[in-house]
């Protein structure tokens, strides 16, 4: 029996944005190898912020692998109004995840930082050695800092023991299964949602800031695909920058854009410039990847945009907003 064959990968968050993407590659895109088995958490299986339930979910599972997913996740808006609560509840959930890990021998972790954790000033493109280098944006420190810690429980957890705990950083996420909240979800689900209720009431689509800042954006499969093969293949401790190029970067205002035409939206646009827009930019480099996967297609923006809107459409009723 091949290593491969013994795979038991526990995902936390599995029912989020990006576990629900991971569970449709690997259910229905045959992403999962023969004899592997994939479990997908919740938070009703277990509050990883409580030790004592982390500690009995990975008892139950006892995983050679882990996804780690689960944290407190939210736009602008949200985590200029809870810093407090985005750092201790994301310190707890990772400090408590990959002790669990590392006390059942789990043999590998991969956790999830994000762009916008990096310094707020930097030069571009941003690159995967630069995320200590300085303050985040302001908006967001208690979210930023709480992921930066997974890099150092990363680093400490190999020095220590030999552990391959690693981590990716996407990008912007979008897809199926996002969070569609217009006060607390991110840029484009909650313009997808605003969009939608426009067109529904015969109103103008309001973007909330001046729709001059730049993103990257991943469709949540492209990002599954991209962790399964981390999973496998990765094996350096230091992250990963999983993003499309730096050429793919687009406005706010092209990102609107591509919702009215995802939608067929066919009102009129306003910018609402007396709301804040965030950091400016922060265009990441993908050239680790691109070393490693040369050929990785990513979808589309558009086309990625306009199948998430029609999931939004179709799943109204039952999505997160
Ligand atoms: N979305 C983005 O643009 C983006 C960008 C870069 C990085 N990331 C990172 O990607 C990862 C997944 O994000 P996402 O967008 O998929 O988030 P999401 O849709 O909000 O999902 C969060 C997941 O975490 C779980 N969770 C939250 N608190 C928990 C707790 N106390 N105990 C157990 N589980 C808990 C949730 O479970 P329930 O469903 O039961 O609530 C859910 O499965 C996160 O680490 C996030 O920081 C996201």
């Amino acid at each position: 029996m091949g290593h491969l064959k013994l795979m038991k990968v526990l995902v936390t968050g599995g029912s989020g944005l990006v576990g629900k993407a991971i569970q449709h590659v690997v259910r229905e895109e045959n992403g999962a190898k023969e004899g592997e088995e994939w479990i997908f958490l919740s938070s009703k299986d277990a509050n990883l912020m409580d030790m004592g339930e982390t500690r009995a979910v990975f008892e139950k599972h006892r995983p050679t692998h882990v996804i780690h997913l689960a944290a407190m996740v939210g736009g602008l808006f949200k985590n200029m109004k809870f810093n407090l609560d985005f750092w201790r509840n994301n310190v707890y959930i990772n400090d408590n995840v990959l002790q669990a890990a590392h006390e059942v021998g789990t043999v590998k972790v991969v956790s999830c930082l994000s762009t916008c954790i990096f310094p707020d000033k930097t030069t571009y493109p941003i690159d995967e050695t630069m995320i200590h280098n300085g303050p985040p944006h302001e908006s967001n420190f208690g979210y930023a800092y709480a992921k930066r810690m997974i890099d150092v429980h990363n680093r400490a957890y190999f020095q220590q023991y030999g552990r391959c705990f690693t981590a990716v950083i996407p990008t912007n996420v979008f897809g199926p299964h996002d969070n569609f909240s217009i006060e607390d979800g991110h840029v484009l689900p909650g313009l997808i949602h605003k969009a939608y209720l426009a067109q529904k009431e015969g109103k103008p689509l309001t973007v909330w800031g001046s729709g001059i800042p730049r993103r990257q954006f991943i469709y949540s499969l492209d990002l599954a695909r991209l962790f399964l093969w981390v999973l496998r293949e990765y094996s350096e401790v230091e992250p990963i920058i999983l993003s499309v190029g730096e050429e793919d970067e687009v406005s706010i205002r092209e990102a609107a854009e591509a919702v009215v035409e995802g939608l067929g939206f066919k009102g009129e646009v306003v910018y609402d410039t007396s709301k804040a827009d965030g950091q400016f930019k922060k265009t990441a480099s993908n050239a680790k990847l691109r070393k490693y996967q040369p050929d990785f297609k990513f979808t589309p923006f558009k086309q990625a945009l306009k199948e998430t809107c029609t999931w939004f459409v179709d799943n109204y009723d039952t999505a997160r907003k």
